[in-house]
């Protein structure tokens, strides 16, 4: 594998977020001039380009310095799951016990989210469960729109290389985030499509665990959700 560029290195105090150090020796026929200054999501960007699997992608997301977010958690977390699946699940960023744990959804919305899934069937063989930021925002705040533009070119990159056929957003942030719409509350269960690469993929929101266990009341929502998504599947 190619030693990937890491043009946002972690923790060096001077440099200004996502690149690098304006007094940092230039280097020439490298892009460290370019990102000089750079926005965060503008370092993310050029990151990708070099990255061609999922272990590249893990291994930059790792290194990268997101600011606040990545100077707070313990670890940046990936995904659990199977590659191979046809359904990709994508949340929002990983709480307290995935910050611990290192994998997303393993606390007790990922509790929840397991046993939503198990109603059709699903589980870690046939998933593939991500989050749309890769860090866990100090004291489970939400993310900033700055934070999710930065983790953009990261998601991206990581429906392409997964290229499944399904996705499923989990909750109204990583609804917003990657569908540019709003309104969780009444787009959960229509599908719409999400274009990764040059293939539009049928994508369902549904709601958030964390909110399900605050509104028992809706998990009948869920269930829906999960027999349209079971259709779905059924019908690839
Ligand atoms: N909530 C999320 O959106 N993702 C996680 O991984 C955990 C909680
Ligand atoms: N608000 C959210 O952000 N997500 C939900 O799933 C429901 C309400």
């Amino acid at each position: 594998m190619p030693n990937l560029p890491t043009n946002a290195p972690r923790r060096l105090p001077t440099k200004p977020v996502g690149g690098k150090s304006s007094t940092a020796k230039p280097k020439p026929e490298s892009r460290a001039k370019q990102a000089v200054s750079a926005p965060p999501s503008q370092a993310a960007s050029n990151l990708v380009k070099k990255v061609s699997t999922l272990d590249q992608l893990r291994e930059v997301i790792a290194e990268f310095d997101a600011g606040e977010i990545s100077d707070h958690a313990r670890q940046s977390v990936f995904s659990r799951g199977n590659p191979d699946a046809d359904v990709m699940v994508i949340g929002e960023a990983p709480g307290r016990d995935e910050d611990i744990q290192g994998k997303p959804f393993v606390g007790r919305s990922g509790q929840l989210l397991d046993r939503i899934f198990a109603s059709i069937g699903l589980n870690e063989d046939s998933l593939y469960i991500t989050n749309v930021i890769n860090w866990r925002p100090p004291g489970n705040r939400n993310p900033t729109p700055e934070e999710i533009a930065t983790s953009l070119p990261f998601i991206h990159k990581h429906m392409e290389l997964v290229a499944p056929s399904v996705i499923v957003l989990v909750g109204g942030v990583s609804f917003s985030a990657l569908t540019g719409m709003t309104g969780i509350m009444k787009n959960r269960g229509q599908w719409t499509s999400l274009k990764v690469g040059e293939t539009d993929i049928p994508t369902l929101p549904i709601y958030h665990p964390a909110f399900l266990l605050r509104q028992p009341a809706l998990k009948k929502d869920a269930w829906l959700d999960m027999l349209s998504l079971r259709s779905k599947i059924e019908s690839l």
